[in-house]
């Protein structure tokens, strides 16, 4: 990208949360931020306290804190609500044998029972394991088996999936419906919840370090990696959301990802609890009707999304806008892959807002980077780190680079957000660790003389489209698993609406031919077993992989050089 092109957003006037973030930035201290929970009188910790019980406690209790809405359905429910439902499932589960430090798994889809689940685990002092709404069988076996989950929570079309005879730690298996006849080990939580009284003191307090969720995240070798957060990342959860999203009491804030994906729990349910928003659910699948409709109804004034997500709407035409009154929006953001610097001025054009592009991972716990609605925003950047946290491209040595030379993203360790561990993988969470003091992200990037930071792409392998972060290791395994696959090498290729698509190479088995039918086959045997996202969109049939001389793995670099090469051509 050429910078002289780019033409700079100033904000629009407004009263912001964060409104000199120069001086905040001096002056800041984590310290100050704790001040703002209930814990930092009573020495009294839990999440789920911070994100409702507080609120009913401090005289909130009939606010509106869930609005969904799928079709012609909807629900809200206040605060209060909230509460006695989370008491109540907590009570259930507690009766079931559900303790302080248990995993237990929430598969459902986008729906106040969602939530509603995840709050009651963390009220027990569990670790909540939320799972993606489109998780195939294998999916949700790696993760259910490498943590040994033995509780999950679901309902009756997802649980369809989850395969039972090959979980053997598994040992409930809670459904939200009524269920005719349920198998050993399987409770209709209808059922138990009619029978059962709520106990209003079931929620446990627990220590800042003590684990509060696991999400499974992929890397370019092995299987998806569990990474556990502690409850003291409320603390960074909390703050961007006050500063990042700039919620304030009477916002209505959508953020479109499931729970599955680490911001759909984070920044779906935390963040924005932590600072008392009605958050809005909207059930369903991608539809441009649906989302605009959504907003219309809600009166949204706060809406996160994604690359790919504004693409498409974008993709809809201009037209489609005109007739939804979206005239409630007030801050727009997005997250997780780059956001062109086209989406930000056809949000500004058409939506008549700027959008706020932010940057974190999994294992960072929230955002780091941010574009704060009382700066400038530099369209092709990600923003600028967030008060209380130091961001810097290092070499391959670790050793600081000068603005507009490519490296290594890393950010200065500890922050409250980050990561308390990787399941049962010292070495992995140690990689993050290479040079002393610093976590480094995998990504590239620049930063400039204003401290702005540009993505550049990964320094490994991984792949992310429609900003789901896909390891190539775990779909190769997958496709070597069909008869007619002998060796497979995934890539990411550049596509114009999701970032990238996932691309397989693959050498077939003897005695199997190339045809469009095999290779759909192939495509849908990956679909099935993983995950929608998961499947190679492109597969193409080659002879031989290109693979090092000496150890004879097979080189992506390479297949992603002809790739390109070819896209160029
Ligand atoms: O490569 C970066 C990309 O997404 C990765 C993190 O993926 P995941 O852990 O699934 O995300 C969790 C919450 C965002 C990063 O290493 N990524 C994230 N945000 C951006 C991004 N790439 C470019 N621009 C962003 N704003």
């Amino acid at each position: 990208m050429i910078t002289s092109l780019v033409k700079y957003l100033n904000p629009a006037r407004g009263d912001y949360n964060l409104s000199n973030y120069q001086k905040v930035r001096e002056e800041f201290s984590w310290e100050e931020v704790k001040k703002n929970f209930s814990w930092y009188k009573t020495n009294k910790v839990n999440m789920a306290y911070e994100c409702i019980d507080r609120h009913v406690a401090d005289g909130f209790g009939e606010k509106i804190a869930i609005h969904y809405v799928n079709g012609e359905e909807e629900i809200k429910y206040t605060f209060k609500e909230v509460k006695e439902k989370t008491d109540h499932l907590a009570t259930v589960l507690k009766k079931h044998g559900i303790h302080k430090g248990d995993i237990v798994f929430v598969f459902l889809p986008k729906h106040p029972d969602c939530l509603i689940a995840t709050l009651a685990v963390i009220k027990l002092g569990a670790i909540v394991g939320p799972l993606f709404e489109a998780f195939m069988e294998e999916a949700i076996k790696d993760r259910i088996s490498d943590c040994e989950g033995r509780y999950l929570i679901t309902n009756l079309e997802l649980g369809i999936r989850v395969p039972r005879d090959e979980l053997p730690t598994l040992k409930k298996i809670f459904y939200t419906e009524d269920v005719d006849q349920c198998l050993n080990g399987e409770i209709s939580l209808v059922g138990e919840l009619r029978n059962t009284e709520i106990d209003n003191n079931v929620l446990e307090w627990v220590d800042f370090e003590h684990g509060l969720n696991i999400h499974y995240t992929s890397g370019s070798t092995g299987k998806p990696k569990g990474i556990i957060h502690a409850h003291r990342a409320m603390i960074h959860q909390y703050l961007t959301g006050k500063w990042v999203l700039d919620l304030k009491e009477d916002d209505v804030y959508w953020c479109t990802a499931h729970p599955g994906w680490v911001t759909g729990t984070v920044y779906g349910i935390f963040s924005p609890w932590l600072n008392r928003a009605t958050i809005v659910i909207n059930g369903g699948r991608f539809d441009a009707h649906s989302w605009y409709k959504a907003i219309e109804r809600t009166k949204t004034t706060v809406w996160y999304s994604a690359p790919t997500a504004f693409r498409m709407l974008m993709a809809e035409g201009n037209d489609l806008v005109c007739e939804y009154d979206l005239s409630s929006l007030r801050h727009l953001l997005s997250v997780g892959e780059p956001l062109n610097p086209e989406v930000i001025y056809w949000g500004q054009e058409v939506l008549g807002r700027r959008i706020h592009d932010t940057w974190w991972m999994t294992e960072t716990g929230a955002q780091l980077i941010v574009n704060l609605p009382s700066e400038v925003i530099k369209p092709g950047s990600m923003g600028r780190a967030f008060p209380g946290i130091e961001i810097a491209v290092l070499d391959d040595d670790g050793e600081r680079l000068q603005p507009g030379e490519v490296g290594h993203l890393a950010v200065k360790a500890p922050w409250p957000g980050i990561m308390k561990e990787v399941w049962r993988n010292k070495e992995k969470y140690d990689s993050y660790f290479k040079f002393d003091g610093w976590y480094i992200s995998g990504d590239l990037a620049t930063i400039d003389e204003d401290g702005y930071i540009f993505f550049q792409g990964r320094s490994d392998d991984m792949i992310n489209s429609s900003g789901e972060r896909i390891g190539p290791f775990e779909v190769e395994s997958k496709l070597i698993e069909h008869p007619a696959v002998a060796e497979a090498g995934v890539i990411g290729k550049p596509d114009p609406l999701r970032g990238e698509i996932v691309k397989a190479f693959i050498v077939l088995r003897k005695g199997y031919e190339a045809s469009a039918h095999l290779i759909e086959e192939i495509r849908l045997f990956v679909r099935q077993k993983l995950a929608a996202h998961s499947a190679p969109r492109e597969i193409e049939v080659l002879d031989e992989l290109p693979k090092t001389k000496i150890s004879g793995k097979i080189l992506r670099r390479e297949l992603k050089r002809l790739e390109l090469q070819r896209l160029g051509e």
